[in-house]
């Protein structure tokens, strides 16, 4: 008998996991990891939040069922993301919001609601952007085309660039990809005033902006990091936020995020909001219920939230510390590195500007493994180490 699966081809490895099992694999016990996209304290630990491990005592001595949540999942869960996201700059009424398995699940609702409700549309994404980006858009069949972002010197915004190809290249009412801040793998994010002009460029095309809201807290503070979305939505009335908890909350392998659709009124809204249930009944059918629960246990406790903030603030300031850090200590080497860029940059990644064959020597040589364009996560740098790991940076580079 032929068998069936004989025809199938292995599918490509996904470059970043396939780099971690390698860093796995490696016997040297100095090895760093700088690869990965999640945050990692001095020890090199992604730890579970203390306001979570609370969370998470109360929620099992009070959960008296494990019935399905609803298709959009928790209301409470529900409405602590819109009151995160949008503050008060939106009514209530014009809000749809999902709660789904991640900012991952989230985009690809996203992704199959533009494709199945809104035909003809293209989206617009970022060059670079997060690699499962065009992956998510391709297996939803959404068509895709790239706008600049990264600018020659590849450490800043090519705002000029960025705002000709939404002007002169997307058609009047395509959709436009935008990080809500932290850009990954750049780290670059707009200025406030370049969010006017980018909010100004969506407003004239009418395009929709699906804005990717991974890293809420990890640039500048939860409310600050949100200015760049509340400017677009002061020029626009319809938009969809996908949001992850993976990082701020630490709860990755939880899967918690939401989808919020906004529309121009009530009913547009309530409209959208069955297509986007129904989207869910035939992929995930509901939400997990308990990263959610978490969240909503701690948002709802005035002492567990001021601890999340607190967490959230201590993971913020030590990328922030590690950036400083990682700078001084280059430009100590005397050789004229100068990184100082790395200062103007957010959240947990950077470009390094480091080339693919200093990124192979510094595994092959130093076991420090980087994602092949260069990008590190800063997150996954240590004080104690930063000598090491400079040193090792400026032998690759001389
Ligand atoms: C830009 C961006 N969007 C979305 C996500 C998805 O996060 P989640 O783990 O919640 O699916 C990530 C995670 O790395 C990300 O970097």
């Amino acid at each position: 008998m032929t068998h069936r699966f004989s025809v199938v081809q292995t599918a490509p490895p996904d470059s970043i996991l396939g780099l971690t099992e390698a860093f796995n694999a490696d016997p040297n016990p100095d090895k760093m990891n700088l690869s990965v996209g999640v945050y990692k304290d001095e020890s090199g630990k992604t730890p579970v939040l203390k306001s979570v491990k609370e969370a998470e005592k109360r929620l099992i001595d009070s959960e008296t069922s494990k019935g399905y949540l609803s298709i959009d999942g928790m209301v409470e869960y529900r409405e602590d993301v819109r009151r995160m996201v949008f503050g008060d700059a939106i009514a209530g009424e014009r809000v749809a919001v999902l709660q789904a398995p991640g900012g991952t699940g989230a985009l690809r609702v996203a992704a199959d609601f533009m494709r199945t409700q809104l035909p003809d549309l293209r989206i617009w994404i970022p060059t670079p952007t997060w690699a499962n980006h065009p992956a998510i858009f391709s297996a939803a069949e959404l068509p895709t085309s790239t706008y600049r972002y990264l600018g020659a010197d590849r450490t800043s915004l090519d705002l000029p660039g960025m705002l000709e190809d939404l002007r002169e290249n997307a058609a009047t009412g395509d959709a436009v990809l935008l990080h809500g801040c932290c850009h990954n793998p750049t780290g670059i994010d707009p200025s406030e005033d370049d969010w006017k002009q980018i909010a100004k460029v969506i407003a004239d095309k009418q395009l929709l902006p699906l804005i990717d809201f991974a890293y809420q807290g990890f640039g500048d503070g939860l409310e600050q990091d949100a200015v760049g979305l509340r400017t677009v939505l002061e020029q626009v009335d319809e938009a969809i936020v996908c949001t992850s908890f993976s990082k701020n909350f630490g709860l990755y392998s939880e899967r918690v995020g939401a989808i919020s659709l906004v529309a121009a009124d009530a009913g547009e809204c309530e409209a959208a909001r069955s297509q986007l249930k129904r989207i869910v009944r035939t992929n995930y059918s509901n939400p997990p219920r308990h990263g959610g629960a978490i969240v909503a246990t701690i948002l709802a406790d005035e002492s567990l939230t001021a601890l999340w903030k607190e967490e959230l603030e201590a993971m913020r300031t030590r990328i922030t510390a590690l950036r400083e850090s990682f700078v001084q200590t280059m430009e100590s080497t005397g050789k004229g590195y100068d990184f100082s860029f790395l200062l103007r940059q957010k959240g947990m990644f950077s470009f390094s500007g480091l080339t693919p064959m200093q990124v192979d020597e510094l595994k092959s040589r130093h076991s420090i493994y980087i994602v092949g364009s260069g990008r590190i996560n800063v997150a996954g740098m240590s004080e104690s180490r930063m000598q090491t790991l400079c040193d090792a940076v400026a032998s690759v580079m001389s």
